[in-house]
């Protein structure tokens, strides 16, 4: 069985979905490895390093797809001008494809899957199960956004982070406002709390609480107590319109004093929740900024501009999306092993055992021999 890793095409993805280490773990499983030159480039790992792995370095790209068993990505398959078209049509038919495409937005790719009867995977339809937690490439990846959150902020604002007591005078820590408290907002907290802010946070669902508060940062709540916000499976859900009204007045008043502003707050298959209207940042003081962790999906800040920084009434509101991909080696360091402990997890001795009665391998599918396997994407290709 042939494993097949491209070089990704998407501006700014500087990520690779195989390193030399995590090929080392694919080939012992008895799998083939091939990686397109330069592959790993972007993320500072060589071909000769691939080569050391045991890894074929091949050039031809349209080879590359062609001929592998399984194609492991990080986006999603698109357009590409080395297979003139698009990958999805470039791989066999039958091929195994994982990659982090979010199913129910890339709606044509997954049409193509259907009608080239490839099992299609997504890292992010990973259980986030116990037994999975190695193979969660959305928790590797939102750590990683949340640590580079807190840095790009503390470089646009116009005070330092920690308290210093200097010659000149006393300089009070900053003041961050983290709103969502997941796992990128929890990495968020950590990351400020160690460059000396003095942190709060919100969250909808109750039980981070604990968990905010042990890492140092004070948690603010609506209701306190209440899981109005809590969903299928301890995730988000979306609230009433009376908790939301009250909930942007409690944010109103942290957000005033707050010198850096962090949003993480994503609902499962939904537009990202709008938690600070135009009107909020008004209120704002100058010179601080919003990182809005939530851009890709539609931000939590509404004047939010996806993939640019912007300021408004002197307020940096940065909307760089793909945060992770500016920290490629780890990045992909981390993935590769999240998409290496899933393949080696259905590849035994160098063949494909898909268990459908498996919970990590059900669903983690969206396709397979020709049929959409995921509801949620069922239903979006209805509408
Ligand atoms: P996410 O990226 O979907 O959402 C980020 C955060 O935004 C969540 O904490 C959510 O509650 C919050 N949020 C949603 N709407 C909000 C609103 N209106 N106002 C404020 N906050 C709002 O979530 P993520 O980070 O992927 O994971 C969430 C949780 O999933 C984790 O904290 C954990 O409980 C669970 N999880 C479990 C794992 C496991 O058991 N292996 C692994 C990873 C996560």
């Amino acid at each position: 069985m042939i494993v097949a890793v491209p070089k990704e095409v998407l501006p700014g993805e500087n990520r690779v979905a195989a390193t030399p280490a995590s090929v080392k773990e694919l080939i012992k499983s008895g799998l083939t490895v091939r990686i397109q030159s330069g592959a790993g480039s972007a993320s500072f790992f060589s071909d000769d390093d691939y080569r050391s792995a045991g890894a074929e370095i091949i050039a031809d790209v349209k080879a590359l797809f062609s001929e592998a068993d399984i194609v492991l990505k990080v986006a999603p398959p698109t357009q590409n001008p080395d297979v003139d078209g698009h990958e999805a049509d470039a791989m066999k038919k039958g091929a195994v494809h994982v990659s982090f495409i979010q199913t129910t937005r890339e709606l044509e790719t997954v049409k193509k899957f259907v009608d080239n009867e490839i099992t299609g995977f997504s890292m992010h339809l990973i259980p986030r199960t116990t037994l999975a937690q190695k193979m969660d490439a959305l928790s590797s990846q939102a750590n990683i956004g949340g640590y580079k959150a807190v840095l790009l902020g503390a470089s646009h604002i116009a005070v330092y982070m920690p308290l210093l007591m200097t010659a000149a005078g006393t300089i009070p820590p900053a003041k961050v406002l983290v709103l969502g408290a997941g796992v990128a907002g929890l990495q968020a907290i950590a990351t400020a709390k160690r460059l000396g802010a003095q942190v709060e946070a919100f969250d909808v669902r109750p039980v981070v609480k604990e968990q905010v508060e042990s890492l140092g940062a004070k948690f603010i709540e609506v209701d306190p107590g209440s899981d109005e916000g809590v969903g299928e499976g301890g995730y988000a859900k979306e609230t009433s319109e009376d908790y939301q009204r009250r909930q942007r007045e409690m944010i109103k008043d942290h957000i005033a004093k707050a010198n850096l502003v962090i949003t993480t707050a994503l609902i499962p298959g939904k537009p990202a929740p709008i938690l600070i209207p135009k009107d909020m940042i008004d209120g704002m003081m100058p010179g601080s900024a919003i990182m809005d962790l939530a851009s890709e999906n539609g931000g939590n800040c509404e004047l939010t501009k996806p993939g640019e920084v912007v300021t408004v009434n002197n307020v940096v509101i940065d909307g760089t999306t793909n945060i992770p991909a500016t920290m490629p080696q780890h990045a992909s360091q981390l993935y590769s092993k999240n998409v290496s402990s899933f393949i080696t997890y259905f590849c035994k001795e160098g063949q494909l055992e898909i268990n459908l009665e498996d919970e990590i391998i059900s669903g983690a599918m969206f396709t397979h021999h020709g049929e959409v396997m995921d509801e949620r994407t069922r239903e979006a290709l209805k509408n």
